[in-house]
């Protein structure tokens, strides 16, 4: 079992949780996420790390209660359990296993959208704990949503913008993009973390700027194995997993439309059943160990 320490609302509807769980927090690396499911027969829920602590043993996660078992995690409390906490798993980012002074002369861009924001986190502090300076971009709604602000000066240069100007810059975090190359800043890597529909705009921006752009697709897992088919997407019209394949890839090749009038498929018993008819062997991606059997 692995025991929750702490439980709390970040802001919102947005919760965090700070859970024992050595061996994940031994090999973790950012970019990557874990399985998490309540009980025996609970759904296994993917979700990525936010951040990981390998003295203390423990994984932090961050998440939105948007069906019925991330609604039964929220109503867990400090001393509770989970069953499973599987991971590490999918591929940790580049920038923590590029080679480190190739890394070093990059000036990086993240941004980081609503609750994309937990996600960008270990990447920043891992580069930071490494010397390179880094910027973020965190963008939420209104103030009331910003989450992980003053975690995130700590580590990097951040930049907060809301859509109605609530607090920070005013305006999405396209634009706030826009703004910074045009106030002079210069970036040679972006990764884009957040919802699809920010993902898409901040990958064609970063295409018009020139910026070469990695994107988080995580929101697309499901059963986050392999098997269940729900994370195929196309890029560079090839075919991929996110779970076994990514969850990041090169958001100038990702052909977002089309993940997300899949992932609307998805939602429904018959559209999934249409999705494996049509895309045929191509529909399950295997675990990324037995080749797709
Ligand atoms: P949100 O809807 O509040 O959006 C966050 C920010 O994204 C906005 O403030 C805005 O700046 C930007 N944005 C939104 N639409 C945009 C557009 N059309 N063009 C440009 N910028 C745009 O975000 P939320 O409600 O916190 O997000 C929840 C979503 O985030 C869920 O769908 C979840 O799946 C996803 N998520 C993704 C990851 C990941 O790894 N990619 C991780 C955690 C959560
Ligand atoms: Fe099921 Fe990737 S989440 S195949």
């Amino acid at each position: 079992m692995y025991k929750i320490v702490e439980a709390g609302i970040l802001a919102g509807n947005i919760w965090r949780m700070v859970v024992e769980a050595p061996r994940v927090a031994k090999r973790c690396l950012p970019g990557q996420f874990v399985i998490v499911k309540q009980e025996e027969h609970s759904e296994r829920i993917p979700l990525t790390i936010c951040d990981y602590d390998r003295e203390k043993g423990t994984i932090t996660i961050v998440f939105q209660p948007v069906g019925a078992s991330t609604w039964k995690f929220a109503r867990m409390k400090e001393g509770d359990a989970f069953m499973d906490f599987t991971g590490p798993l999918g591929v940790p980012s580049d920038l923590c296993t590029d080679p480190i002074e190739e890394v070093r002369r990059k000036k990086i861009l993240f941004v980081a959208g609503g609750v994309g924001t937990a996600p960008v986190y270990p990447q920043a502090k891992w580069l930071h704990e490494h010397g390179i300076e880094c910027d973020v971009i965190i963008g939420a709604k209104t103030k009331d949503l910003v989450i992980l602000e003053n975690e995130m000066r700590e580590v990097a240069n951040t930049y907060v913008t809301t859509d109605d100007g609530s607090y920070g810059r005013s305006g999405m975090v396209t634009k706030c993009i826009e703004d910074l190359v045009q106030e002079g800043h210069v970036y040679d890597h972006c990764v884009a973390i957040g919802p699809m529909i920010m993902m898409k705009f901040c990958a064609l921006t970063t295409k018009k700027l020139g910026i070469p752009t990695v994107v988080s697709m995580n929101p697309i897992m499901v059963d986050g194995t392999g098997m269940c088919g729900a994370c195929r997407l196309l890029v560079g019209g090839e075919v991929k997993f996110a779970c076994v394949d990514g969850p990041e890839f090169d958001g100038h090749l990702v052909d977002f439309d089309a993940a997300m009038k899949r992932a609307s498929l998805y939602k429904t018993q018959e559209g999934m059943a249409f999705l494996e008819a049509q895309e045929g062997d191509t529909h399950h991606g295997g675990c990324g160990q037995c080749g797709g059997e």
